[in-house]
């Protein structure tokens, strides 16, 4: 049984085991549909208008209308977070959450080729923040790598995650913290993270094109770089390159930066978190505290 937590459906607020939507939904038929994961520290929405124009990007990829507009978003967003501090007993300046907001293309009969005229489904939760530990951050974590199998349309932020899914579980099954895949011999990322790789004090990235999600940290490091005078180089990356990084880092929503120290079992660097995953780190936290200090009222 599913957890009394509070959601919106479409226009309604509701219970995860009260929302309910149609069997012949796209996303249920099609995985026909996109998502976000925004991270809320202290009710405060990390990036939210990034997040936001990523899901402008993607619903226009899938040529599906945004059915809400930013203020609606940030609406329904700070009304779930509001209410999932209020039902889990958290002080709401405290609290760390995670806004999921899913947008499908609709109800139809099943018909692969895009029907006109749907209207979307929305669908959004939030969820608790399970940051990494300090065991984490402070030793890193393990990692195994893998042939990129999915497709090549890894830019859109699509709810069809099976090749995550596998991915994903392929750590799992090693014990590791996270599966970083390659192309062709080349860096793409993880399952469910973006990669970076540190040589020689630089910060290297793989390029924002299709083969990637563009993470919203992948601005938030420009900026942080920027701002530390960090040179940044974004680019093929070669599996060589990676094994033979000075650091490795993750990326995500979830993970904030996190340092790999293991990969397939070897030490990446000298196997422990670098110094410029500790600068970067910093500077992670520091925008977030700015991120409070300069929030929209609700
Ligand atoms: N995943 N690449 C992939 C394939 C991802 O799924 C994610 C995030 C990222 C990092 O994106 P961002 O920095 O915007 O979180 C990169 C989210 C957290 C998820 O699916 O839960």
């Amino acid at each position: 049984m599913l957890p009394s937590l509070p959601c919106y459906l479409n226009g309604e607020y509701s219970t995860l085991p009260d929302a309910k939507v149609s069997v012949m939904d796209r996303g249920f038929v099609f995985g026909d549909g996109v998502y976000e994961v925004v991270p809320v520290y202290g009710s405060c929405l990390f990036r939210f208008e990034q997040h936001m124009a990523r899901l402008d990007r993607n619903l226009a990829e899938l040529r599906i209308p945004n059915p809400h507009s930013r203020a609606q978003w940030r609406e329904i967003a700070n009304r779930l977070v509001a209410e999932y501090a209020r039902v889990s007993g958290a002080d709401p300046d405290k609290t760390e959450q995670l806004i999921y907001m899913q947008v499908t293309r609709g109800v139809a009969l099943r018909d692969h080729a895009m029907p006109p005229g749907l209207t979307p489904t929305v669908f959004v939760m939030s969820n608790a923040m399970k940051l990494p530990t300090t065991a984490q951050r402070n030793d890193g974590v393990s990692c195994v790598t893998a042939e990129d199998f999915r497709w090549k349309k890894a830019h859109i932020k699509s709810i069809s995650l099976l090749g995550a899914v596998l991915a994903r579980q392929i750590s799992v099954d090693a014990g590791a913290t996270e599966t970083i895949m390659f192309r062709d011999g080349y860096l793409s990322e993880g399952a469910s993270s973006n990669v970076w790789i540190v040589k020689d004090n630089t910060l290297m990235g793989p390029p924002k094109d299709n083969l990637i999600l563009e993470g919203i940290r992948y601005g938030l490091l420009a900026e942080i770089c920027r701002a530390q005078d960090l040179p940044l180089e974004l680019r093929r990356i070669s599996r060589e390159e990676v094994l033979a990084a000075d650091e490795v880092l993750l990326t995500s929503a979830t993970k904030e930066i996190l340092p790999v120290t293991l990969i397939d079992g070897l030490p990446v660097g000298l196997g422990k978190p670098g110094p410029l995953f500790a600068q970067l780190y910093a500077g992670y936290q520091a925008a977030k505290l700015q991120a409070r200090l300069q929030r929209p009222a609700p």
